[in-house]
């Protein structure tokens, strides 16, 4: 019997439909900074291999954002999950997508960086090896 995925209620979805509105209030609250008024849909299609959106009963709880070089390395960008719906298995879930379609898409190699308090999260549970990066502020 195939296993359960994490949370049965969660319906992911590979470059699905994005609000704009939505997306920016995630991540204003996942990321802890004031509303911003990005243009996702602008931003996602012109820059992004793709990205994953997590819903439960139709509302975004998670998000991912998989940027490319256009040709064997993407990135993992903006990953977040919304404050009531942590720690029950869909950030995993969102990265594991976000690798598989990465996969499919011809990519060998998907990067991400993060900080220290996040290592169990992308070291341990979404499988990624440690390694050194930098990182400049512009
Ligand atoms: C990081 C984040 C996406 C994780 O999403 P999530 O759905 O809660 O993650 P999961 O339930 O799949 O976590 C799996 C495991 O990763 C680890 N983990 C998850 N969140 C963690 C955190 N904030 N700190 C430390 N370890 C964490 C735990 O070991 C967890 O397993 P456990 O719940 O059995 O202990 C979410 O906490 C979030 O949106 N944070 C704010 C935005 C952010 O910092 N994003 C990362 C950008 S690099």
């Amino acid at each position: 019997m195939e296993a359960m995925p994490p949370d049965s209620d969660v319906v992911y979805e590979w470059r699905g439909e994005v609000d704009n509105a939505v997306v920016n209030r995630l991540h204003a609250e996942g990321f802890e900074h004031s509303l911003l008024d990005i243009d996702w849909r602008t931003q996602l299609d012109r820059h992004s291999l793709g990205w994953v959106c997590a819903r439960r009963c139709g509302e975004l709880v998670g998000f991912v954002n998989v940027a490319w070089d256009g040709g064997v390395h993407a990135f993992v960008l903006d990953t977040v999950v919304a404050a009531s719906a942590r720690r029950a298995g869909i950030g995993t879930e969102l990265v594991a997508r976000a690798a598989r379609e990465a996969g499919a898409a011809g990519c060998e190699w998907l990067h991400v960086d993060f900080e220290d308090h996040l290592r169990g999260f992308y070291l341990d549970a979404c499988g990624f090896q440690a390694t050194n990066a930098g990182l400049i502020q512009l």
